[in-house]
């Protein structure tokens, strides 16, 4: 039988790692929920299959799903599943940094991971500095001569800035660090760092890879295999995997993933085009904006920019509050990237946890996770709660 085209990225997330059933047929790969398999013999393992903290079934289909998404191509690549995105992040750095290696840190990044690396990574004697993504030359002079990583996010939560992932890769690469880059925000959808040089990509796959805010979980895509290796055998000895059934809830979110994040960023530009004519916001933050500071660079290095937008409310931290407190479509909560639009105040929420740090956030700003509903519902949600919030 002649070979199937399945080069185009929607064709590619219904089918990669996703044959029928071998068993049965069944069209999406069942949910093994399954700790140890029969052996043939002694060491005689079907298909590869020892223990599910080893390998389990429905984790590979969403590794190789995940690796097609991310790195096309590239025949080495190797995606890893695990049971957060923060549990993928210690698997890395535990992986790639010993005690005394340094890392180059983004200065505007998801709280969580800025608090692994300060409370648990560098009390086992890593050391770090935040450096302005946005810039790669205050990233060179952050490199030190011990630094083995830069990890950047891009966009950045909550700040929505945008790195140049190409010009930082070969700034790190130079020094001979690898880089990292968090594509949570933006999803293989929008942007493919692998393909643009980067070395390691992160992912919440609770946002917009399982899409519909119920499950948790993380994974790691690389391209080199001897790296794929090591982590390969880190996340075993180390355990920090996904389940059977969270992986089958991601695979299951990855086959719309394409259509969703269509949806997500024209309501997302609707939203922006709201907030941008609203006399009450004194910025709106979102890389689709002609006016952000590096929309050339998302322009260039994304295919649409997504459902996350912040804005900055003039009357301070009270009415920022008072908005996140007055929608109904809206739902106030942490998190993102689910098909239900999120609201939250970052600075008490997500990233209170970097108050008083550099990576502290501005105490008006509000974030949005737009969603897929019709945008002229979430537009009268928003205006109506900052109606009431802002008189
Ligand atoms: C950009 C980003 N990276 C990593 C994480 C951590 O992922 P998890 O909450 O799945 O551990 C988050 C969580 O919000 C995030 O927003």
């Amino acid at each position: 039988m002649e070979a199937v085209n399945i080069d185009g990225f929607n064709t590619r997330a219904i089918h990669a790692g996703q044959e029928p059933d071998p068993l049965t047929g069944a069209v999406v790969p069942p949910i093994y929920q399954v700790s140890t398999y029969a052996q043939d013999g002694v060491g005689g393992l079907r298909g590869g299959y020892e223990y599910s903290r080893s390998a389990n079934p429905t984790r590979t289909a969403l590794q190789e799903c995940m690796a097609a998404l991310e790195a096309p191509g590239i025949d080495t690549a190797r995606a890893m599943a695990f049971a957060s995105g923060l549990a993928a992040e210690d698997t890395l750095i535990r992986t790639v940094l010993k005690p005394g290696d340094h890392a180059v840190l983004p200065n505007d990044a998801y709280g969580g991971t800025y608090r692994l690396f300060k409370k648990v990574a560098e009390p086992w004697g890593i050391q770090t500095t935040p450096a302005d993504i946005t810039n790669p030359e205050a990233i060179a002079a952050a490199i030190a001569p011990n630094t083995k990583l830069v990890w950047i996010e891009t966009p950045t939560n909550p700040l929505l800035n945008v790195g140049d992932i190409a010009a930082i890769a070969e700034v790190a690469h130079a020094k001979g660090a690898l880089l990292v880059v968090d594509n949570t925000f933006a999803s293989p959808y929008l942007q493919q760092p692998l393909l643009l040089g980067a070395d390691v990509v992160i992912h919440s796959t609770t946002k917009y890879l399982g899409g519909h805010s119920d499950v948790v979980g993380g994974a790691l895509v690389v391209k080199d295999a001897e790296l794929a290796e090591q982590l390969a055998y880190h996340q075993n000895a180390m355990g920090a995997i996904a389940g059977p059934f969270d992986s089958w809830l991601v695979l299951r979110g990855i086959k719309t993933l394409g259509v969703r994040m269509d949806r997500h960023n024209s309501n997302a530009h609707d939203v922006v085009n709201f907030l941008t004519a609203h006399d009450g916001v004194s910025a709106v933050l979102w890389p689709g904006l002609e006016s952000h500071p590096n929309h050339d660079v998302a322009k260039k290095q994304m295919s649409g920019f997504g459902g996350m937008v912040s804005f900055r409310v003039k009357k301070g931290e009270q009415a920022a509050l008072d908005i996140c407190a007055n929608t109904t479509v809206f739902t106030l909560g942490e998190s993102l990237g689910g098909v239900e639009s999120l609201i939250e105040h970052p600075g008490r929420m997500t990233h209170a946890s970097v108050a008083g740090s550099p990576l502290e956030v501005p105490s008006d700003l509000v974030r949005l996770s737009v969603g897929i509903e019709n945008s002229e519902d979430i537009i009268a949600d928003l205006e109506k709660a900052m109606t009431q919030a802002l008189g």
